[in-house]
């Protein structure tokens, strides 16, 4: 598991193995909008303000990993993300 700080409200969601961010944001009572929850519409496209993103999507270029995630499909490779929600 690792966790997401939700810049806005200052608060920490965890997300475990089998959940996705985006499960774990709703789980919480978060909307989110998704549509492929797969990776490839870019439709979950969310500001990383912090935090090493392990990107599994098929949607960003390269230039935007260091600024973007899609939270339906990436995980952190460690410690916490911090997203512009
Ligand atoms: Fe389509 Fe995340 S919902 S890329």
């Amino acid at each position: 598991a690792f966790e997401v700080e939700l810049a806005k409200s200052g608060e920490t969601v965890t997300v475990p193995e089998d959940r996705s961010i985006l499960e774990a944001l709703r789980d919480s009572g978060h909307k989110t909008v998704s549509s492929c929850e797969s990776g490839t519409c870019g439709t979950c496209k969310t500001r990383l303000i912090s935090g090493d993103a392990d990107h599994r999507d098929m949607v960003l270029m390269d230039e935007e990993k260091g600024e973007y995630i899609m939270i339906c499909v990436s995980r952190a490779t460690s410690g916490k993300l911090v997203l512009d929600l």
